[in-house]
């Protein structure tokens, strides 16, 4: 006769005595068994922790919001550390009345819920001219989606008052690296929010507390942090971040700039490098993340063999435009090598582009905007490596 599994024949000790009360800790956190699901960093990318980035888990997750404690983190000088009652927000420029806005002001707005995604336009850049990085952290994770709590950018441009030549905006972060750049007056007035919560609670001081702005679906590097001023003018600004970075170098020697929106794109993110097979052959959980800075995501095809063939994954969960988008497909794996892909189509018929398409259009000079199908290679094992297939 088999002797028993243990687990269900003995007592075990969480059954056998109590646990900590309810006041063990007055905020929460993961269950200690989940301590590897982080933020990681590459620190050989950049020269120094304060100017860098650590990519969100994706691997490790589910749905379509990720964690506060989880969001990817990017500075350029570092995390301002704000008290509230010390933030101001001024409006100044080509308006009737500059005015200045306390927190306690900009709560007496009416303020809107919005989920979105903020993906950095660097992220995949070091992906463009082959597979570099091992796991979807890495090749992918400069993305999070939270339900944002702010108010928008319109009511505060009515009350200062936008003079007929305001044509741009010019947004301002209050930290070291003091990260400035230009948005056009029509984005400001459609969509973008001044948000102080996030996922419910205060924005965390990485991610901009105690204000920040939404840019929905255009680039991470204009959602400005420790957000402190807003000018409007006539004409874009020029500054850093939007000639000598955040532009993309052509083959001919030409920069594209002014490429604002996030293009269509997925990844599955298991199985991933971080994320391998270990269960063998048989029914299979294949789950991955769509999302477009265009709108919302009408489809997502997955592909076992490379790219030859296509079969259409299930969208799970809320669809909202500017956000992620959860996918799965359930497969029986035969316990052969797969060739994992997929590839999104937005709802304006954007389809994603295989990474040979995107390096065709615009060359191998660029960082930025790489929004090309991803290869992974699952091996008869379950291991899984990142490639390209040509
Ligand atoms: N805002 C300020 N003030 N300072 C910064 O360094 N980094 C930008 C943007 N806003 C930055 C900033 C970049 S490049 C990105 S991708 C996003 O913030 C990252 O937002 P997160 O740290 O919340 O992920
Ligand atoms: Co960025």
């Amino acid at each position: 006769k088999a002797a028993g599994d243990p687990l269900i024949t003995e007592i075990q000790d969480w059954n056998r005595y109590l646990g900590e009360g309810v006041d063990a800790a007055p905020y929460g956190s993961p269950s200690e068994f989940e301590a590897h699901v982080v933020r990681r960093n590459v620190p050989w990318l950049t020269a120094d922790p304060v100017s860098s980035i650590n990519f969100t888990p994706l691997h490790e997750l589910d749905g379509i919001i990720t964690p506060n404690g989880l969001c990817f983190e990017r500075h350029h000088g570092g995390t301002a550390v704000i008290n509230p009652a010390e933030h101001r927000l001024m409006i100044n420029g080509l308006v009737d009345t500059p005015l200045v806005f306390t927190m306690e002001d900009l709560k007496r707005f009416p303020r809107e819920n919005r989920v979105y995604f903020l993906e950095c336009a660097a992220n995949g850049g070091m992906e463009w001219r082959g597979a570099q990085l091992n796991g979807c952290q890495f090749t992918h994770g400069m993305i999070h989606c939270v339900v944002y709590t702010g108010v928008p950018l319109r009511y505060l441009l009515e009350e200062a008052g936008v003079k007929t030549n305001g044509k741009w905006l010019l947004a301002e972060g209050a930290d070291a690296s003091a990260m400035t750049r230009s948005i056009p007056m029509e984005k400001a007035l459609d969509d973008c929010l001044v948000a102080f919560k996030m996922n419910g609670e205060a924005l965390r001081a990485e991610q901009g507390y105690p204000l920040r702005l939404c840019v929905p679906g255009w680039e991470g590097n204009m959602w400005v942090k420790w957000l402190r001023r807003l000018e409007v003018g006539d004409e874009p600004w020029h500054q850093r971040e939007e000639t000598s970075k955040y532009t993309d170098l052509l083959a001919s020697g030409k920069a594209r700039r002014h490429t604002w929106v996030m293009d269509v794109k997925s990844v599955i993110t298991s199985p991933s490098p971080q994320a391998p097979v270990t269960h063998g052959k048989g029914p299979l959980v294949i789950s991955g993340l769509a999302w477009s800075g265009d709108g919302t995501i009408k489809r997502v095809d997955v592909s076992i063999d490379g790219g030859r063939n296509w079969q259409q994954a299930r969208i799970d969960g809320p669809s909202l435009p500017k956000a992620l988008h959860r996918f799965y497909l359930d497969i029986n794996w035969d316990g052969s090598d797969l060739l994992l892909q997929s590839r999104a189509i937005d709802d304006q018929g954007f389809v994603q582009p295989t990474k040979n398409e995107l390096r065709s259009a615009r060359g191998e000079n660029s960082i930025y905007h790489n929004n090309g199908i991803q290869t992974w290679h699952v091996n008869t094992d379950g291991v899984v490596e990142n490639v390209e297939v040509s």
